[in-house]
């Protein structure tokens, strides 16, 4: 009997190698800055409480009313895949009680969220996130520093063709005087029965609709920016100083609509111009009523997602992978059952140091071990034979110019720091 082959589900994105090392660098530069301004790490489930996210993020939105992988486990509850990151960690934070501790609780996390959004390129139904959130603390300066913290990320990727956009949603007195003058102007406007209602749940979701006639109606829409009260514009105006303080470049989009409810405050996106139609890169922002909504105090949080998946694809577009960083440093090639033994040894030092080093193993012809030492890129071979042992001594082969030098094998870890610094400047 033939089986059939299994296919991953639709719209999955998955990483094999040798994408998946790019994957993997791209997520760490994302996550060192977060890491280097004190963030820790949460490590949540992937799956929560199917309440936590419909009363979290929305019912006024796609994630929520569209897109959310929602099933029953044996016990009956209703369970949903994570969308988002935030909920949860609001969700831990509230139950471990650590807004009773040290304020800001400052974490980061990274791992797979879910969403069944019509797949696409940059658009996956199985995405990855980097993210950080900051929460108790309410100053514009902590505002500003989240947003400081995304941008170095990319910045360590190296790209170069995206714009941060940002806008204030102000607070609760700014947010009512508009509601107020935005719900009139909808009464204008004759919207059909699922538009209105859309509006009754969050009335700036409209700025999203992206058909035509209601991109055309929302032209003339007040803009909450202009609805600011004294505080909120003058903490939006701090927000800006300090990161024109930090050289960081930014326009004001006052008619950005995130895609998830719980916005307050400061909200941002970064957009990348070289990926179509998927291009925001990463996004987030300040959330001050989350926190209560999911039975917590009244505390104040801000923070932000990245799409790893889109920081790849952007790194692929502007060409900045480094393409040697993914390759072994040396290959060794042991003629021999002794030898075998001795490269195990050899090889666990080397890798010790930090030197990374594989070894061809399966007894293969020499011809052939050199074939696939060079396949792999690494950038120094030796061949461990039983002449090599007893003299004490190997021949170490720089792949890229075939340059061989004698090298005594207790010396060998020293003479490869050496070329690797001498290669790597
Ligand atoms: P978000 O804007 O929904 O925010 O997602 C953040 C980023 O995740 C997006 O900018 C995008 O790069 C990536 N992303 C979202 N959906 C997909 C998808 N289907 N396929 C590929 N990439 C995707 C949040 O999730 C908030 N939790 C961010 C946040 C944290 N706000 C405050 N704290």
């Amino acid at each position: 009997m033939k089986y059939e082959k299994i296919q991953a589900p639709k719209g999955v994105r998955e990483y094999l190698p040798p994408e998946s090392t790019a994957f993997e660098w791209v997520r760490e530069q994302l996550i060192s800055p977060a890491r280097l301004a004190g963030y820790q790490l949460m490590e949540l489930p992937v799956f929560e409480d199917t309440n936590l996210f419909s009363r979290g993020v929305g019912e006024s939105t796609d994630v929520v009313s569209k897109e959310m992988y929602t099933f029953e486990d044996r016990g009956g509850r209703s369970i949903t895949l994570r969308p988002e990151g935030t909920a949860g960690v609001m969700r831990a934070v509230i139950e471990q009680n650590l807004d009773r501790g040290q304020l800001p609780v400052k974490v980061w996390y990274s791992g797979q969220y879910f969403r069944a959004e019509r797949p696409q390129a940059g658009r996956y139904r199985q995405f990855y996130q980097v993210g950080i959130e900051a929460i108790g603390l309410d100053d514009p300066a902590i505002d500003a520093e989240v947003i400081a913290i995304a941008y170095q990320g990319f910045k360590n990727i190296g790209l170069k063709n995206f714009t941060l956009q940002i806008t204030s949603l102000g607070d609760a007195p700014s947010r009512a005087g508009h509601r107020e003058d935005l719900m009139k102007f909808y009464q204008t406007l004759n919207l059909d029965e699922a538009t209105a209602a859309r509006a009754q749940l969050n009335p700036l979701r409209l700025f999203d609709d992206k058909r035509p006639e209601m991109v055309a109606a929302m032209a003339k829409a007040p803009l909450l920016l202009d609805y600011l009260s004294p505080e909120a514009k003058d903490n939006f105006e701090k927000v800006q100083g300090y990161l024109k303080a930090m050289n960081i470049e930014f326009t004001i989009n006052p008619r950005m609509v995130r895609g998830l409810d719980y916005y307050t405050g400061t909200t941002f996106e970064f957009v990348h111009s070289d990926l179509g139609a998927q291009s925001g890169i990463g996004g987030g922002g300040r959330y001050d009523g989350l926190m209560e909504i999911l039975g917590g105090q009244p505390l104040s949080g801000i923070g932000f997602g990245l799409g790893v998946d889109r920081a790849l694809l952007a790194a692929v577009a502007e060409g900045v992978l480094p393409s040697d960083s993914f390759t072994s440093d040396l290959f060794i090639i042991p003629l021999g059952e002794s030898a075998k033994s001795s490269a195990l040894t050899i090889a666990s030092q080397l890798r010790n140091s930090g030197i990374t080093t594989e070894i061809a193993f399966g007894d293969r012809a020499l011809k052939g071990a050199m074939k696939a030492a060079d396949k792999s890129g690494a950038r120094f071979v030796i061949v461990l034979g039983e002449s090599e042992l007893q003299a004490g001594t190997v021949e170490l082969k720089r792949m890229d110019d075939g340059a061989v030098n004698s090298v005594k094998i207790e010396q060998l870890q020293g003479e490869l720091r050496s070329q690797l610094s001498v290669q790597r400047k």
